[in-house]
């Protein structure tokens, strides 16, 4: 709901529990007024005439109170917004007009000596409020440059101290949760890597008053970016906070905007919860369910993936085998992995050659889709399309279609350099690739994996060839989107190299998310903790693998400790089943069946971390309408005591619960207060509860 007052000059946005709310002055100033709990517009406008301290003539009046710090003037925050033409640095601008259109509140304004018009847009996605910023050269003067266009400046409210969250990580450790006192100065965090990257999600959360899992204020953001992006978290001198975000990190969003172009920023959604960081964590997974994730009320397939299980040396024969084992386990989605294509029998060659390698795949991919789909599963594929070995018949026809610097060494990662996808030959090239394979097979399944970053992103030949970093995620999500427009039944997964890619831009076009390389069921208990802050269950792939973990640390854990860690989201399989014992199948076959039992409390339901995984006990429930699921994980009994009963969340006190499987009936009110004794014990103990509500 969009309300206005203050003769026009006063905006209030509201969501079901939050408001949000900013005024114009008479010098066209747009001023924050209040993000937080619901307020009527009475309280709007009564926030506006209330005074500001005066500021000494070293402070901006401005600074830490506008919605969007342009660069020049009385300013000395870190701009959202800074421009130039060769002659002019700055903008200075003129409101224009207010326009709501379907649920959006468009505020425009006007710099007539760049023929800039300027658009802030704010939209209300239940308590999640959406923004971005669209620019149009309308002049007929220079090209202007935009050199920073953040796609919002948030306020938050003063308090005496603030405390920021963050979820950082690196390869196969990724979305760890991380909390500092914010300090005076600046906080930043992104990507200068060309992708997401590994090291942080593009999400922050600040809370004043100690939030807890489920009581608090928490502010949160979230940028729905693919690309390099940076998010500064600002303490002004008064204390006040502010925090940008947008694309590109350094100068890696630049554009050059000629008369008659526009650029739009991707969102930067914002979200006021006071349910501490569990209640935000369901509003933004609400939100994702609801406005960002496509078909989010479809559950996804338990898959077997190959990538763990046969690494580069495959085989149409072995994968065969392979699905055979995955098919009576019940698996629904088979995906071959990497190395089914060109000369891609190691990581040094192969890649950005499309087509099934004919001494692995005579037929091509056909006839194993073809035994796939006869075992009563899908098929699905691995593929790198922004990517080539140097060692490829794509490189050696087309050199210049990669980023470099001319004269410059072209630097390899993995034995691979990155195309420049902001070319349009090099956008037709993938097109092609892709749509042949996608109509030469019965697929039905694509992980779009990207595994590396960014080094050399030179463009020689182009006057302006840092448009590339934009122009690559544009290019990436335009290709995604016609594959998926003109192949309206394959799903896709974006990985990179493990959760490399994942936020709410890539989530708008994408199935599900590879989490991480990480296969470890401990580690994944702590990775799978941080990501559910922001993403939801339903799109959080993860695999039952071998033990000991292959990947990455030998560790050995049981089979039930591997299932039920990987059973918290999209469950999948990705161990080397050829050599899993026929009891190992046996006893997977009924953990596969167990989930499929509890799939849609899982992915749709509402996620409630009831216990965080440090060292002992911890759980996790969902909750959709009468069913609750708890799924609970204890890595160590010590010193023989008594293993801690996990207190649910989120049910009804007056009601019972039938513990299912059993003949045992819970009151909610004891779950709530006392809680459940999980009956685990020892290392490495996992179990699964099921409750379904007593209707009476
Ligand atoms: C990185 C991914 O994260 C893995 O799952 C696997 O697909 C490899 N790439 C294949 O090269």
């Amino acid at each position: 709901m969009i309300e206005v007052g203050g003769d026009g000059r006063i905006w209030l946005l509201s969501g079901p529990t939050s408001s949000y709310a900013l005024m114009l002055t008479e010098r066209d100033e747009l001023l924050h007024l209040h993000w937080g709990p619901r307020i009527a517009l009475a309280d709007a406008e009564a926030l506006a005439v209330q005074p500001e301290p005066a500021a000494s003539g070293f402070e901006s009046p401005l600074d830490g109170r506008e919605e969007y710090p342009v660069e020049g003037g009385p300013r000395f925050v870190r701009p959202a917004l800074s421009v130039r033409t060769p002659e002019v640095r700055g903008t200075e601008w003129r409101f224009a007009q207010a326009v709501q259109d379907d649920g959006v509140l468009k505020l425009g304004f006007t710099d007539d000596v760049h023929g800039l018009r300027i658009t802030l847009r704010y939209a209300m996605r239940g308590d999640v409020v959406e923004r971005d910023v669209e620019l149009v050269h309308e002049g007929e003067g220079p090209a202007v440059e935009i050199l920073r266009a953040d796609s919002a400046a948030w306020t938050l409210p003063e308090r005496d101290a603030w405390r920021l969250t963050q979820l950082h990580g690196r390869w196969a450790a990724e979305s760890r949760i991380e909390q500092v006192p914010l300090a005076y100065g600046e906080h930043v965090i992104g990507s200068r890597r060309g992708h997401t990257g590994h090291q942080y999600l593009p999400w922050v959360a600040l809370d004043a008053d100690g939030a807890g899992e489920e009581q608090g204020e928490v502010y949160s953001c979230a940028l729905g970016w693919s690309g390099a992006w940076r998010i500064a978290v600002q303490k002004l001198p008064r204390g006040l906070v502010q925090l940008t975000g947008g694309t590109g990190h350094d100068d890696s969003g630049q554009v050059l905007l000629a008369p008659g172009r526009s650029w739009r920023t991707p969102v930067f959604a914002g979200l006021w919860s006071d349910g501490g960081f569990g209640g935000a964590s369901r509003a933004w997974h609400a939100y994702q369910m609801e406005h960002v994730i496509p078909d989010a009320d479809r559950v996804r397939p338990v898959l077997f993936n190959s990538w763990e299980a046969t690494g580069f040396d495959i085989s149409a024969p072995q994968q065969l085998e392979l699905a055979r084992r995955a098919a009576e386990m019940g698996v629904e989605l088979f995906v071959v992995d990497d190395a089914w294509f060109g000369a891609r029998v190691g990581d040094r060659a192969g890649l950005g050659d499309w087509a099934p390698n004919p001494d692995r795949f005579p037929g091509g991919l056909k006839p194993l889709a073809d035994d796939v789909h006869a075992l009563g599963m899908q098929f699905g594929i691995w593929v790198e399309p922004e990517m080539v070995n140097a060692d490829s018949d794509l490189y050696r026809s087309h050199p210049d279609w990669v980023q470099h610097h001319p004269g410059r060494t072209r630097t390899e990662f993995r034995h691979q350099l990155v195309l420049n996808l902001a070319r349009e030959d090099v956008q037709e090239y993938l097109w092609e690739q892709l749509h042949t394979l996608l109509s030469s097979a019965p697929i039905d399944y694509v992980k779009w994996d990207f595994n590396r970053c960014f080094t050399d992103a030179g463009w020689p030949g182009e006057a302006y060839p840092q448009k590339l970093w934009n122009e690559h995620v544009h290019a990436f999500y335009r290709l995604l989107d016609r594959l998926r427009a003109t192949h309206p039944g394959v799903a896709f997964e974006s990985c990179s190299g493990g959760g490399g890619r994942i936020d709410l831009g890539v989530l708008s076009r994408t199935d599900q998310v590879w989490t991480s390389d990480n296969t470890d069921p401990l580690d994944r208990l702590g990775i799978q903790h941080g990501f559910t802050h922001v993403h939801p269950a339903r799109v959080m792939a993860a695999w039952v693998t071998d033990s000991p973990n292959v990947q990455l640390n030998g560790r050995v854990s049981s089979l039930r400790f591997r299932f039920v860690s990987a059973m918290a989201g999209v469950l999948g399989v990705g161990g080397d089943l050829a050599a899993w014992t026929r009891q190992e199948l046996d006893e997977a076959r009924s953990w596969v069946a167990l989930y499929k039992e509890i799939r849609d409390t899982v992915q749709l339901g509402e996620l409630h971390r009831l216990r965080a995984p440090r060292g002992g006990l911890s759980a996790v429930q969902y909750v959709r309408g009468d069913e609750v699921v708890v799924l609970a994980w204890l890595q160590a009994q010590r010193y023989g005591e008594p293993v801690a009963r996990v207190r649910l969340h989120g049910i009804a006190a007056d009601a019972s619960y039938e513990l299912l499987g059993t003949d045992e009936v819970h009151r909610g009110s004891v779950l709530l207060h006392h809680g459940l004794r999980t009956g685990l014990k020892g290392d490495f103990d996992a179990g699964v509860y099921r409750f379904r509500r007593v209707r009476p």
